[in-house]
């Protein structure tokens, strides 16, 4: 990774950002609110994925939120594209080689609660990891075993309430329930994620919380409701309808999280 590292440094030409922010499906328009943007694409990046999703631009956009610097991944790797749960642990591994300590991950989800229908923003408490599949099986250091009873750091999640709150957003707070995908869930299987104690079911973030908290980073991470989960409302589930949906809640979330970097930019 120490090649990539430098490269990016480089090209990012004095810009030594903190904080990073990785952006779901139809989210990738929160990096055009950057200033002095830097633009890399993935491609010349070793070791970053070659997401093949569609709503995933594949990306890396550094800039200033108010004068401060902050890095976005448009675009991630998901595990049901190749079944490599780790397949953003080089990115990830790189963004801790350029500096950053503090990384927010957000995403589409599906939500299991009528009183967080689509549009709405959820910060995410906790996670239930469903799918079977652990990013860092294969690793041999003892730092496989990671402490996850405080995955979610409880500081930036206070500073994201109170960031949600001074934009006028209303931000939902519950747990988040890793499915492999890339089919969608079954209606009983969401009647089974709500007896667990999901209120959001997806198919991503989990395994980079797993290795943020690997690495050392400090995580938070919020779902844009692009759906009701199956078998909550009439009509199929499509990934054409994630994307038509994601910027409805995206734009909640872009106003929470703008507010969010100028309030955190002291603690991080
Ligand atoms: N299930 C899984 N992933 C999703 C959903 C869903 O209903 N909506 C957006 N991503």
């Amino acid at each position: 990774m120490k090649d990539t590292v430098d490269i990016l440094v480089e090209r990012l030409g004095g810009l030594a950002p903190r904080l990073a922010i990785v952006l779901g499906s139809g989210l990738g328009k929160l990096a055009d609110g950057l200033a002095k943007p830097v633009r890399v694409p993935y491609a010349d990046l070793p070791g970053f994925p070659q997401s093949g999703v569609t709503g995933h631009a594949g990306e890396l956009v550094a800039g200033y939120f108010d004068g401060i610097p902050v890095v976005m991944l448009a675009g991630r790797a998901h595990y049901y594209e190749h079944g490599n749960a780790a397949a953003m642990r080089p990115a990830l591994e790189v963004l801790a080689g350029i500096g950053v300590v503090a990384l927010i991950l957000t995403n589409a989800a599906g939500s299991l609660r009528t009183d967080m229908p689509p549009g709405s923003v959820m910060l995410i408490e906790d996670h239930i990891n469903y799918s079977g599949a652990n990013p860092l099986i294969g690793e041999q250091r003892e730092a496989r075993f990671v402490g996850m009873s405080e995955a979610y750091d409880r500081e930036l999640r206070q500073t994201l309430e109170q960031a949600a709150g001074k934009a006028g957003e209303t931000l939902h707070k519950g747990v988040y329930m890793w499915f492999s995908g890339p089919s969608f869930e079954t209606p009983a299987e969401i009647r089974m994620a709500r007896i667990l104690g999901a209120d959001a079911v997806g198919m991503s973030t989990v395994p980079e919380v797993i290795l943020a908290r690997f690495l050392g980073l400090r995580v938070a991470a919020c779902s844009v409701v692009t759906n009701l989960a199956a078998g909550m409302a009439t009509g199929e589930l499509s990934h054409e309808e994630t994307k038509d949906m994601a910027p409805v809640g995206g734009a909640k979330l872009a106003r929470v999280l703008t507010q969010f970097v100028r309030d955190s930019a002291a603690e991080i």
